[in-house]
């Protein structure tokens, strides 16, 4: 398994999960939704003698299964002009991973996010701080397609989605391919 999708929207069949899984078509892959995880703000234990850690809830084990993968997928829907308050809890708890040595160096990581009010405009500061985040990690960031929609079935019934769409599955496809030759000849 190299390839996770994890969705950052409230609803497990909406706009987001739509566009991820045609990002990844025929693609094998699997997929997450964190609203069905339990994970809990982070804790900047710094200066504290506490461990930058939080066995409670589910983060550790989402990131055993986030250290298998090469090549993830984010997904969020826009929720006032920025990522969601899941997906933007995962990424905070990325600190605590980042202080015990996580292995994110490598990784390829995609955004997927859906808007309805002009978010190729009005959203781009996901992909900033995604593109950062991975910056300061050592992952690659691949990119980003940006879709307006708003109800539930929009991206589902879109004949045609646009030119990131397109350049990123490309983009997607060639990774994966790689790796799924790396992977036969071993
Ligand atoms: C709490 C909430 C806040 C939202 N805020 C914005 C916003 O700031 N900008 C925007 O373009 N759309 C906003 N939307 C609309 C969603 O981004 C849009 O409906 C999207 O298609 C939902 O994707 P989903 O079906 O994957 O959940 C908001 C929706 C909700 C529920």
């Amino acid at each position: 398994m190299t390839t996770l999708f994890i969705n950052g929207s409230s609803r497990t069949a909406g706009n987001t999960v739509a566009l991820g899984e045609r990002l990844l078509t025929d693609i094998p892959h699997q997929t997450i939704h964190l609203i069905d995880q339990h994970l809990n703000f982070d804790c900047d234990y710094r200066d504290t003698g506490h461990p930058q850690a939080d066995p409670s809830d589910d983060y550790q084990q989402l990131m055993a299964r986030f250290a298998t993968a090469d090549d993830i997928v984010l997904g969020t829907p826009v929720y006032w002009y920025n990522m969601t308050g899941q997906l933007k809890t995962f990424v905070d708890r990325w600190f605590d991973s980042f202080t015990t040595g996580f292995p994110f160096a490598g990784k390829r990581l995609y955004l997927v996010v859906v808007g309805a009010d002009d978010p190729q405009h009005k959203a781009l500061g996901i992909g900033q701080s995604l593109q950062d985040s991975c910056d300061w990690l050592k992952m690659t960031y691949m990119g980003a397609t940006i879709v307006t929609a708003d109800g539930p079935h929009d991206v589902a019934q879109m004949a045609q989605l646009p030119a990131d769409f397109t350049a990123l599955r490309e983009r997607l496809l060639a990774a994966t391919a790689v790796v799924s030759r790396e992977t036969k000849s071993n």
